[in-house]
């Protein structure tokens, strides 16, 4: 399995690091773009991500990287997907504004009919309407829209849990089995007496 991580300078970057060790696990190759700002944001989010990321990918890319194996078309992934992603990211991707390695290994996968094996997390809050329209506008070519929107139905007891919900849903989106998120099952804790 080959699957190309991009991650970008938003909010969330445990996000990318929870599916990356999951990747590792089930021997996937990985091949990684941290982009100067996703840098940045390391630095008040999680200091050793990126010694972490060269770690376990196969490969970790520059954004400027732009002669790398995954800027071409005839490079074949089974998915990529950009988490976190920055709203200027997602702009750049609904626009084919291709200025950077993840933009371009992005307007790759639409040119070549992969529309679906993408899966774009964004993490902004509130969202403008720029914002709306650049997820519809991929959303309607079959990209997956996933939004870092943790669910609390399981009682998360960690923000590792919180995180792995996260990871574990974008991987399933990707087509990664994986067990990192809980299943939905109907059976709350105490039920409440139906009142007659
Ligand atoms: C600490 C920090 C947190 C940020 N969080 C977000 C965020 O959650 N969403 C977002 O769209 N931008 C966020 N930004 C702004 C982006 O980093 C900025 O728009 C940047 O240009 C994105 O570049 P990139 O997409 O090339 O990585 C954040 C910036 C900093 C410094």
């Amino acid at each position: 399995m080959r699957i190309v991580l991009c991650v970008t300078g938003a909010s969330g970057i445990d996000y990318a690091l929870a599916i990356a060790r999951e990747l590792a696990q089930q021997h996937a190759e990985t091949h990684c773009v941290v982009t100067e700002n996703a840098k940045l944001v390391m630095k008040y989010e999680a200091p050793a991500a990126l010694r972490e990321f060269k770690r376990i990918c196969a490969r970790v890319y520059g954004e400027k990287q732009i002669d790398a194996p995954i800027a071409s078309g005839s490079f074949r992934a089974d998915a990529l997907i950009v988490c976190p992603c920055s709203m200027k990211t997602l702009s750049a991707i609904a626009n084919g504004f291709a200025y950077n390695l993840v933009a371009r290994a992005a307007d790759v996968a639409l040119k070549e009919g992969d529309a679906r094996k993408i899966v774009l997390v964004p993490r902004e809050m509130p969202w403008s309407v720029v914002a709306f329209e650049n997820a519809l506008k991929l959303a309607r070519l079959g990209v997956v829209i996933a939004p870092a929107s943790p669910g609390f139905y399981d009682k998360p007891k960690s923000v590792a849990d919180l995180t792995n919900f996260v990871a574990g849903r974008v991987l399933a989106a990707a087509g990664v089995e994986n067990a990192l998120y809980p299943r939905w099952s109907k059976k709350p804790e105490k039920p409440n007496k139906v009142r007659k």
